[in-house]
């Protein structure tokens, strides 16, 4: 068996996630077994090393190419980002949890899926109204699969490149041959508005047509995902192009009270009670809970007060009433 300070070593390898360094202490492993005259094991362990050594080799193949500031052609076409959120940063109704995490495992086991002639769900449409977690939930994913993040804005995109937007288009879905990642066609439904001004109903119908094309046909292998207040305002046609429909909510008093008590939890000292807390965010996103949030725990620390009470909380959403309001 392994000694002490070898599994010590081993441990603080992986911790410092030394992978190389971790590989060679198991095949120290091995030998040490091997003149011990278990065999058996030494060849085990030296066959679990082959193993991770060849995963490790496609998984290093298969890193994306990093494109933080997108030039060239790139250019103002979209943003790039590697998100470091994890699903478990989001708070979720359940049964949208279970479809979001089928989407990552169908993700993460899509070779073999693919050896099956199976295609992994990648084209996703997130339908909700704002501040309701869809842009955030693009991050998530791209976070989970440790993938990098591409958000296209369809309003920008439309407004900037009048005329050669469906070029432009083409050139992300080139990139995304390219590049495996999480790609977001964020506010699509300006898509959707556009049509109805007349001087851009020609433009908006062509990037439409194009973007369903290309969405048809895009044959890469990360995800696609679009994200709309409006669906509405979408076609049909589109609305068949995607593997999956996730509709995003307002939350529920009880998901609500879960956005307060996670966002607060940073903050050691609570003084709320929770039953009058919730009721203030009656009508409120998820992004406006956060804010709210935000505010007033800023509030406590400038005046120098250790800990947050329930006035603290109504004070930061009466603020958000009178700012929506406006
Ligand atoms: N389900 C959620 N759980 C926790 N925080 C959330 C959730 N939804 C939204 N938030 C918070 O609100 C912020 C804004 O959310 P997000 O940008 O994802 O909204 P959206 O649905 O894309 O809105 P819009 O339609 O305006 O683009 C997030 O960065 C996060 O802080
Ligand atoms: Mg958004």
């Amino acid at each position: 068996m392994a000694t002490g300070e070898q599994i010590k070593s081993l441990v603080k390898c992986f911790l410092e996630q030394d992978e190389e360094r971790f590989m060679s202490l198991a095949v120290q492993i091995a030998a040490h077994e091997a003149r011990k005259g278990h065999g058996k094991l030494a060849a085990e362990i030296r066959g679990l090393v082959d193993k991770a050594r060849a995963l490790s080799s496609t998984r290093s193949a298969a890193k994306p190419v990093p494109l933080v500031h997108p030039r060239g052609d790139f250019a103002g076409l979209f943003t790039a980002s590697y998100p470091d959120l994890r699903l478990s940063d989001m708070v979720l109704e359940n049964a949208l949890r279970i479809r979001l995490e089928r989407v990552l495992h169908e993700q993460r086991a899509r070779d073999k899926l693919r050896s099956h002639s199976l295609e992994p769900r990648r084209k996703v449409l997130l339908i909700g109204p704002p501040g309701s977690g869809k842009s955030m939930t693009a991050a998530v994913l791209a976070g989970e699969l440790h993938l990098p993040l591409f958000v296209i804005r369809m309003d920008t995109l439309i407004t900037k490149f009048m005329g050669e937007t469906s070029a432009k288009l083409r050139l992300v879905f080139e990139a995304m041959t390219a590049t495996r990642g999480v790609y977001l066609f964020d506010e699509f439904d300006s898509i959707g508005t556009h049509r109805e001004m007349p001087n851009e109903v020609g433009e908006i119908r062509r990037v439409l047509n194009s973007f369903l094309q290309l969405l048809e046909h895009d044959q890469s292998d990360g995800l696609v995902m679009a994200a709309t207040n409006h669906p509405q305002l979408l076609d049909d046609a589109l609305f068949r192009r995607f593997d999956d429909v996730v509709e995003y909510q307002l939350p529920t008093p009880e998901l609500a009270l879960r956005t307060l008590k996670s966002k607060l939890a940073f903050f050691g000292k609570l003084q709320v009670d929770w039953d009058e807390a919730v009721t203030y965010t009656e009508g409120h996103s998820y992004a406006e809970i956060v804010r709210a949030c935000a505010d007033a725990a800023k509030a406590v620390v400038l005046s120098d007060r250790n800990s947050i009470t329930t006035k603290d909380l109504r004070i930061a959403f009466e603020e958000r009433d009178v700012a929506m309001r406006r």
